[in-house]
């Protein structure tokens, strides 16, 4: 079907990369605090730009964090309410010297832009902005009502979005949400997802002795703190990736056997994902789970960092007083991460080795979620991909956490069309982070295609 504002997409697509350098420009790294005044800076720099293309009621809505962002746009009579979400703040940089172009020099390299938060998820929020933009230059008018809500903090759990959805304001109310945040499951090939997993972020801090000791001196008589973590770490999970914390997977509702079924006629090739997604000698993870089982539909646990004592070049012999451990959790479907929580935190309590203090601290969760597929926006959403893409869509999930959309069906009762197109092998959260630009370019035309299809 025809579209101008397809046309106008086209035409102006150099404009729009352009402008999504800038904003890629801008280090919006949400969990540090000397890059706050630069998530503000993404915060004003979205907000101008929906002035700018004809949104209404735009705002910076200060939180006690990272500021969101809406606008909208309302003059449908009798159409659906959409709420576009997405987040402006990006991932850390480290290691940095693994970039092979600075990360915040948004670079064009082999049909992709590379940079921090090029897929994650500036370029996908500039993909929605652009359609908005190019919906309202053809026809002076959106499709549908739209309400735009961005926020800062979502790789830092989305604690301030949390509270401002659960807090139902009138300004939310819509019909169903388009999130721009996840990918296509393989080049090419238009995907919807319809569940993340959740997670819970913990750290245990290991205290020893009152002071750090000689090891030479003390050695064989003070208890040292890393040994005591890594006593405790070795028993969180079996040799087989089982979690051993009690009762953890008494509550998790399993796929459908449909839904399986459908996964295994998705085209996934495992020696293919291990030697160019993962890069490791062999995969792990639960005997008797496909990858994509492991990934999208079973718990898991893993250990980010273990910061403290000596990691200085050379040699230091010391008895660290302290040892911290970065830990979490993802969880699926039936899940909730206060009772997740509350079983590890008694389990590492309990597996405490003698001689050392253990405090287990939350530091961020959020629910696991499963979208709601019948309903008429998923069917826009499938028509719109089939003609931009020249394919049907496959459901899939995602092992990853958006911690809001889980709240968007829990406070304001709508489903979320989780039509994203990043790629797998884009490197979010890794060095070299990559958009491919034909995924932005195509990106934007779906999201037309969706709006306007979704009045229909
Ligand atoms: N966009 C990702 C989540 C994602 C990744 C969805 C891959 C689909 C495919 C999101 O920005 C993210 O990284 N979320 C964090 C959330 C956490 C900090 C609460 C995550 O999953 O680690
Ligand atoms: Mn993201
Ligand atoms: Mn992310």
């Amino acid at each position: 079907m025809a579209s101008s504002a397809v046309a106008f997409a086209t035409e102006n697509h150099a404009r729009f990369l352009s402008e999504l350098k800038d904003l890629l420009r801008i280090p919006s790294v949400s969990t540090l605090p000397e890059h706050a005044l630069d998530c503000q800076r993404a915060a004003e720099f979205l907000a101008a730009e929906l002035t700018r293309v004809g949104m209404e009621n735009v705002r910076i809505l200060p939180t006690e964090g990272h500021p969101l962002v809406y606008a909208d746009w309302l003059h449908a009579a009798g159409k659906p309410t959409a709420l576009c979400y997405g987040h402006y703040d990006v991932q850390p940089t480290d290691p940095i010297d693994e970039w092979l172009t600075p990360p915040f020099e948004p670079t064009e390299r082999n049909g992709n832009i590379y940079a921090r938060g090029a897929v994650d998820d500036k370029g996908q929020v500039w993909a929605q902005v652009k359609a908005l933009e190019s919906l309202l230059a053809a026809n002076k008018a959106l499709p549908i009502n739209v309400r735009v809500l961005f926020e800062g903090e979502e790789e830092v759990g989305g604690e301030s979005i949390a509270a401002f959805v659960a807090s139902k304001p009138p300004e939310l109310k819509s019909d169903f949400a388009l999130v721009s945040d996840t990918e296509l499951f393989a080049p090419g090939l238009p995907t919807l997802c319809v569940g993340l997993r959740g997670m819970i972020y913990t750290e245990i801090e290991v205290n020893g002795a009152k002071t750090d000791l000689h090891s030479g001196m003390y050695g064989g008589a003070a208890p040292n703190p890393f040994f005591a973590l890594a006593q405790i770490i070795a028993k969180l999970k079996d040799e087989n990736g089982h979690i051993l914390i009690p009762g953890f997977y008494d509550d998790m509702i399993p796929p459908s056997p449909e839904e399986m079924a459908a996964w295994k006629s998705l085209p996934f090739d495992e020696e293919h994902y291990r030697v160019t997604e993962v890069g490791s000698r062999q995969l792990v993870g639960e005997a008797g789970y496909s990858v994509l089982e492991r990934t999208w539909a079973r718990p898991t646990l893993d250990v980010h960092g273990i910061p403290g004592g000596f990691t200085g070049a050379g040699a230091k012999t010391v008895i660290p007083a302290k040892a911290l451990a970065k830990v979490s959790m993802r969880l699926v479907p039936g899940q909730t991460p206060a009772k997740a929580y509350a079983q590890f935190k008694a389990y590492v309590e309990q597996i405490a080795p003698a001689g050392v203090d253990v405090t287990v601290r939350l530091i961020h969760s959020g629910d696991p979620c499963l979208v709601r597929v019948d309903n008429p926006y998923i069917q826009a959403a499938t028509r719109a991909l089939h003609e931009v893409w020249q394919k049907d869509t496959v459901f899939i999930r995602s092992g990853g956490s958006i911690p809001i959309v889980g709240d968007f069906d829990r406070h304001l009762g709508i489903p979320s069309v989780m039509m994203g197109f990043g790629l797998p092998d884009d490197n979010i959260h890794a060095p070299n982070e990559k958009f491919n630009l034909k995924n932005f370019e195509l990106g934007i035309r779906s999201l037309i295609r969706f709006l306007e299809e979704a009045a229909v």
